[in-house]
């Protein structure tokens, strides 16, 4: 009996220590850029601080590089860090780079659309919204009065709130929403229609949720993961219905369209889909236009709305910021008219404090992931196609050198010794390359215009003392989520 018990304890060993020699040949045979040693099975997720994802890989940069390898299970990721190497993946080798890493809560997008598209249709998908929505951003009704018939709205909601304290998540909420379902399906919410409420939360539950330690797991060893119970199948099921209000859209309006008078941005997607039907080149679905119309439309609204709820908390915990604001948009713009773009030129202050919002919240610290389109040579490595890599936005945000004192909010990262807007290269917060984010016109104006107005009719009130703001996100992870808060805005005349 004894002997059966070593021969088998003996066996295991050996069948480990295989494993582990295979497990390492494997892992040397290509030149991957260097990184922890893997574990099997698990490989380097001892390593990883799932709450902190960004500052984990801040870490290992510093003792592996700027480039490094890492294994979320089997899943083998290419991290690059620090503004040279990001730029040179986003810029320099960007064909090679252009693939979308898998983002499994997403599943039902998998290769449709434009953002969770790794598949053949995505260049000529993103090719075709860009210029529509380029199109639709400078017609008759551009972006410009688009956005500035929807400050009014969004100030009245507003002034509604009679000075009263409020939670700003929905209001500042549908201001984004509106202008996106204007040119997606030519539609205007009421601030308490019912559906709008509905998907704002549906958008603001899945990027909290995505920031959770939990999907960080999930997006990474999805394989292990995804038949437990848990908040992924809540996101799932968000993903799925935000997919099928978009679908009753699309098909709405397949109903009543008119080839020859394309009403809005799903008019235009549906008549080039049967364009290319004919030719049976594509065969793109129904289905398929839905998921482009959702990925703008959530994208359009919750990455612009977070910012400007973001921006609000970090304006009222420094109220010498929002003096110096009052007093630019008082002289430039006076009380009444409504702020325009023509302004900027002559608002540094208001346009440093937009660029630094957007660099201090790191709203998408690790970016989304990339991936290899072919073997890629980069900087002596050899990078195998198929393999995930993530260019982090962070790294470049956060460069002391650049902005120095970089996790304190300061306007005068982006002012001259003047008072004059400085430009960085370092401002990446929509990514860059071929992958760049296809709103950042869009959401720029938006940030500009609804802050603007904002400022020029309301005094930030908060709730507790100034100094005790915590601006710390409360999760990091798909992104940096903002505390929970209320404030009072408070009318200016
Ligand atoms: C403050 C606002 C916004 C921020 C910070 C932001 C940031 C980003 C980032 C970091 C990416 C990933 C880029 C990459 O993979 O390298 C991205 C992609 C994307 N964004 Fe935005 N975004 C914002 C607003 C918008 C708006 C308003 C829209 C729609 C009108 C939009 C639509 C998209 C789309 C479709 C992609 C996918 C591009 C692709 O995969 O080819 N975003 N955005």
């Amino acid at each position: 009996m004894a002997a059966l018990g070593i021969t088998v304890a003996l066996l295991m060993w050996l069948a480990t220590l295989l494993f582990v020699t295979i497990w390492k040949h494997i892992y040397s045979s290509w030149k991957l850029p260097p990184g922890p040693f893997p574990l099997p099975i698990i490989g380097n997720i001892l390593q990883i601080e799932l709450k902190n994802i960004p500052k984990s890989f801040t870490r290992l940069a510093e003792r592996y590089g700027p480039v490094f390898t890492l294994y979320f299970g089997p899943r083998r990721v290419v991290v690059v860090h620090g503004y040279k190497a990001v730029r040179e993946v986003l810029l320099q080798h960007k064909n090679q780079f252009s693939g979308r890493g898998e983002i499994p809560a997403f599943h039902p997008h998998k290769d449709r659309g434009i953002i969770f598209n790794n598949g053949p249709t995505w260049k000529d998908t993103r090719r075709f919204s860009l210029t529509t929505l380029r199109d639709y951003g400078m017609g008759k009704v551009g972006n410009e009065q688009r956005i500035q018939k929807e400050a009014h709205f969004l100030l009245e909601e507003l002034r509604k709130t009679q000075g009263q304290p409020f939670d700003p998540t929905f209001v500042l909420g549908g201001g984004p929403c509106n202008v996106i379902a204007d040119i997606l399906f030519s539609k205007h919410f009421d601030y308490s229609d019912k559906t709008c409420l509905r998907l704002m939360n549906l958008f603001n539950e899945n990027f909290y949720l995505l920031s959770t330690s939990w999907l960080q797991l999930y997006n990474n060893l999805s394989c292990y993961v995804h038949y437990l119970p848990g908040s992924h199948r809540k996101v799932l099921k968000n993903v799925s219905e935000i997919k099928q209000y978009a679908l009753e859209q699309v098909k709405e309006q397949h109903a009543s369209l008119d080839p020859s008078h394309p009403r809005n941005f799903t008019d235009c997607l549906l008549i080039e889909m049967e364009k290319e039907n004919q030719s049976a080149e594509l065969g793109h679905t129904l289905e398929d236009a839905a998921v482009t119309v959702a990925d703008l439309f959530f994208a359009g609204t919750e990455t612009t709305s977070t910012t400007l709820r973001y921006g609000l908390l970090i304006l009222m915990k420094y109220p010498e910021i929002e003096e110096k604001l009052h007093e630019e948009i008082d002289r430039v713009i006076g009380p009444s008219r409504i702020p325009a773009v023509k302004d900027r030129l002559q608002m540094p202050y208001m346009d440093a404090v937009v660029h630094e919002i957007q660099r201090f919240i790191n709203l998408v610290p690790s970016n989304l992931p990339h991936e290899t389109t072919q073997d890629t040579i980069f900087r002596g490595y050899v990078i195998p196609k198929g393999t995930v890599v993530i260019p982090t936005l962070d790294s470049v945000l956060f460069d002391a050198h650049e902005f120095p004192d970089p996790y304190t909010f300061k306007p005068e990262h982006f002012l001259n010794e003047n008072g004059k807007f400085k430009y960085s290269d370092y401002f990446k917060a929509f990514s860059a390359g071929k992958r760049v984010c296809v709103g950042e016109g869009l959401a720029r104006m938006e940030l500009f215009l609804f802050l603007s107005a904002i400022l020029q009719h309301f005094n930030l009130k908060s709730l507790v003392n100034p100094k005790d703001i915590d601006l710390n996100p409360t999760v990091i992870g798909f992104g940096c989520i903002p505390p929970h808060y209320k404030l009072c805005v408070i009318p200016r005349s």
